[in-house]
């Protein structure tokens, strides 16, 4: 659905995007992390449209960006709905004449225009506030209307820039919930940029590291989490504070796919081996079980230790 190959974009002399690859698939929600200034933002204007790049493709439904004339690319970017972290709906209008915002800028006629908005507000599960100006609104429903208004022209990518920062957990969920939701009614491309990785942990189905302005990894997150070389397994499945300690520490890093044996057999292991577990972590992302555990140990006894996480096939590294 979304393909860039070899995207460089450079202002003066910083170079925002050094090269980016990534290919995302036809519905799925897809999270593209990174620490600040990796290129994110720069990659979403790329992506709407909005900038070009300064070398490279950019394909989003079958459509080269790189090559359309300015007219398609104003065609091609109601492919594309935005989603921000903050609305920015229309104060002086109600939730429901700011979904048919962008139906009249297409030109769809009035009668047309109201089923499409009930049924957009049905679809964001706000079926009966049509008629609420946004200062009536909570913070998750107006997202809820940004959501429904980016959805209205029926686009075939949703591409939500930091969707749920300006939200609390609890209201996160719930949004988030609700992308997924809709991605599996109406079968859109979700692309989603935070700086939260429960973001990608709750919603996301691939996510892409970018850093430096390139993808420096990507993939499923059920095959980046299970490798534990991956930053973005670490950055998922991140080990608790370990208490401060003369003695050195082990990391154990498992994971047990369906069918395989859970954690509880890792503490087994460790149990017999007479391990001595400070901090400990459990994850389940999709179908995949990751676990991290630091031991603390003598620093004599740490060889012996490790040899035997290792015989059982645990990923084991050790610090002092
Ligand atoms: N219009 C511009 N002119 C000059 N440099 C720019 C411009 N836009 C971005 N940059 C530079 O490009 C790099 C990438 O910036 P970008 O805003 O894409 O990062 P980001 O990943 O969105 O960061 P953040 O998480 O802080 O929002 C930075 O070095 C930034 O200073
Ligand atoms: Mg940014």
């Amino acid at each position: 659905m979304i393909s860039l190959r070899e995207v460089r974009k450079v202002y003066g002399d910083v170079v925002a995007l050094d090269g980016v690859d990534l290919e995302i698939e036809k519905g799925t929600i897809h999270g593209i992390v990174g620490p600040s200034g990796a290129g994110k933002s720069t990659l979403v204007r790329c992506l709407t449209g909005l900038d070009r790049p300064t070398s490279g493709v950019i394909e989003v439904a079958g459509q080269n960006l790189s090559e359309v004339s300015e007219s398609d690319l104003r065609q091609a970017r109601r492919r594309i709905g935005m989603v921000f972290q903050h609305v920015n709906l229309f104060d002086a209008r109600t939730a429901a004449e700011n979904i048919a915002y962008p139906l009249r800028i297409a030109g769809v006629p009035a009668a047309r225009r109201a089923a499409r908005v009930q049924e957009l507000l049905d679809l964001v599960g706000l079926g009966n506030r049509g008629g609420s100006y946004p200062s009536q609104l909570s913070g998750g429903q107006k997202q809820r209307i940004g959501i429904a208004r980016a959805l209205a022209t029926d686009p075939d990518v949703l591409l939500c820039d930091e969707p749920t920062s300006a939200l609390d957990s609890a209201t996160t969920r719930q949004i988030l919930d609700l992308i997924r939701d809709i991605r599996d009614r109406i079968g859109v491309t979700v692309v989603i940029i935070t700086h939260e990785m429960d973001v990608v942990r709750q919603a996301c189905d691939a996510v892409s590291l970018l850093d430096h302005g390139r993808v420096v990894e990507s993939g499923r997150i059920a095959d980046v989490v299970v490798d534990p070389a991956t930053r973005l397994s670490h950055a998922l499945v991140p080990l608790p504070p370990v208490p401060d300690t003369e003695l050195a520490v082990i990391d154990v890093f498992f994971t047990s796919r369906p069918g395989e044996p859970t954690g509880a057999r890792v503490f087994d292991v460790v149990a017999q081996l007479g391990g001595d577990v400070t901090a400990g972590t459990l994850e389940t992302l999709g179908d995949v079980q990751v676990g991290r555990i630091a031991l603390s140990a003598p620093q004599h006894d740490v060889e012996r230790l490790a040899r035997g996480l290792r015989e059982a096939g645990l990923h084991v590294e050790s610090r002092s």
